[in-house]
């Protein structure tokens, strides 16, 4: 899929090209959708009381998550680097300063933190994988399903086990390089969820509470939204379009001066947004047509799916597809956390792909294992952010070490990241140089500007300092 040849006479990647633009949009869109739009979404969006919550999710990702989307892009296109080497080179260009490189260096530590959790969770949807295709699920009651879901994360050698078998897949696919494979397999995983995604809203349609699900996602309640939940938000538009962290800009690296960055960009935040509402489309009708809490956290996902699908005809087969999807999906997410650290580590140390593969999987492992403990063992190890254990909208204890780990990299570290990177496209960066990029100085190219230059930075600045005040 890479080949050698940007088709322009400019600096060249070293780690040749992706040879079409459906190449680099499906690479995308696979780091795009994962865990984020599944498992995160429903979850926070139910945490955060739904409607209004949803709604600041979107404008969010409309007006801040599509100029970083862009501006990393073209960061990443223009540099033709790691995300660190491509900071420092264009901020030296531009008349700036190398200091720019650490914004890339903080995107290579956010994707190694979120890696080590992403990496727990993409476990526990092997296991379901296993757990659904034995047929437990089938004709099991709430409780079961729960008890089920509390007894296998309370186990931490299970745990530790799917967490290892995960970062060992997602290895062996970075260290024999992005390209291979990947294509082929986001272009069967994506449409294929999209049409599982669907079977399973027909189902939700039918379970009688269609309409309290839509209301609890669509009917904002403006009451409930907090300065807090707000950053929950941005934190998500940030995490689930997989940008702020330099792994876009990583992937633009690869990507041929031909290629429309707005139109990529368009394509790709409009998949991941419709895969997640079509989500919590599914989640929220059952949650509540089994009495289950909306607030219910991580295990969300876990438990209404398998307890509705398990009475529902041939439940155990779709629940099989829907985990082996999931995984996929999460697994093509991994392979771009990884990419700004591993692409920074042969650049910089002039190693194999291989051998930073096996460094930083080896490091994102071990560093896994206490979010992997944050579930058992280390479940009262707890400190700094306050986090709601029961789901009644107070704030009654401290976070484990996966709440912060997640905490400090989606809501404070990646919206950051967003904001450096704007600034440096639509400050640092000259006129000429942008436009050059974006193709010219038309009405998207002036809509990028703004909100580049002033609707984004100021707009994560304003949520930041409120939040954290
Ligand atoms: N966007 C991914 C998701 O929604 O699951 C998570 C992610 C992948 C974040 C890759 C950052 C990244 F570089």
């Amino acid at each position: 899929m890479l080949s050698d040849q940007a088709g322009d006479g400019k600096r060249t990647s070293l780690h040749g090209f992706w040879s079409s633009r459906m190449a680099f949009i499906l690479a995308v869109t696979g780091s795009a959708v994962g865990l984020g739009n599944i498992w995160k979404f429903p979850y926070i969006a139910g945490q955060n009381g739904g409607g209004a919550f949803v709604l600041v999710y979107l404008f969010c990702v409309v007006l801040i998550g599509m100029p970083v989307m862009m501006s990393e892009i073209l960061i990443g296109r223009r540099g033709r680097r790691n995300p660190v080497a491509s900071m420092a080179l264009l901020g030296e260009e531009e008349g700036s300063s190398r200091n720019w490189q650490w914004v890339g260096g903080m995107g290579v530590l956010a994707g190694i933190l979120i890696l080590s959790y992403y990496s727990v969770i993409a476990g526990w949807t092997l296991e379901y994988v296993a757990k659904s295709a034995s047929g437990v699920f089938t004709g099991a009651s709430a409780d079961l399903v729960g008890a089920e879901f509390g007894a296998f994360i309370g186990d931490w050698r299970k745990v530790v086990l799917v967490h290892t078998l995960f970062m060992g897949l997602t290895i062996f696919v970075v260290a024999r390089g992005v390209e291979r494979g990947l294509e082929q397999l986001v272009k069967f995983m994506v449409p294929a969820l999209l049409v599982l995604l669907l079977v399973l809203l027909g189902y939700s349609m039918t379970s009688g509470h269609f309409g309290e699900g839509l209301a609890f996602l669509f009917m904002p309640d403006f009451g409930k939204l907090t300065w807090e939940s707000v950053l929950v938000a941005l934190g998500h538009a940030f995490f689930t379009l997989s940008i702020g962290m330099g792994a876009i800009m990583a992937y633009g690296a690869y990507l041929p001066e031909d290629t429309s960055i707005t139109g990529t960009s368009t394509a790709v935040v409009a998949a991941d947004t419709l895969i997640a509402l079509l989500a919590a489309l599914v989640i929220f009708p059952l949650v509540f047509a089994n009495d289950l809490n909306t607030a219910e956290g991580p295990g969300l996902v876990f438990q209404t799916l398998p307890l509705a699908l398990g009475q529902m005809p041939g439940g155990a087969f779709f629940s099989t597809i829907f985990f082996v999807l999931l995984s996929f999906a999460a697994w093509t997410s991994a392979i771009g956390l990884m990419e700004p650290a591993v692409a920074w580590i042969v650049e910089q140390f002039k190693k194999t792909r291989a051998q930073a593969a096996v460094m930083i999987g080896g490091l994102i492992w071990l560093l896994g294992l206490c979010s992997a403990m944050s579930f058992n063992v280390l479940s009262d190890f707890r400190f700094l952010i306050n986090v709601d254990t029961d789901g009644d909208g107070i704030m009654d204890a401290k976070g484990t070490i996966f709440d912060n780990v997640d905490y400090l990299t989606s809501n404070i570290m990646l919206p950051l990241g967003g904001l450096l990177i704007t600034v440096f496209a639509g400050w640092v960066m000259c006129r000429n140089s942008t436009a050059d990029e974006l193709g010219g100085s038309g009405g998207f190219y002036t809509a990028w500007r703004l909100l580049a230059r002033f609707i984004a930075p100021i707009g994560i600045l304003v949520v930041l300092i409120n939040a954290v005040s």
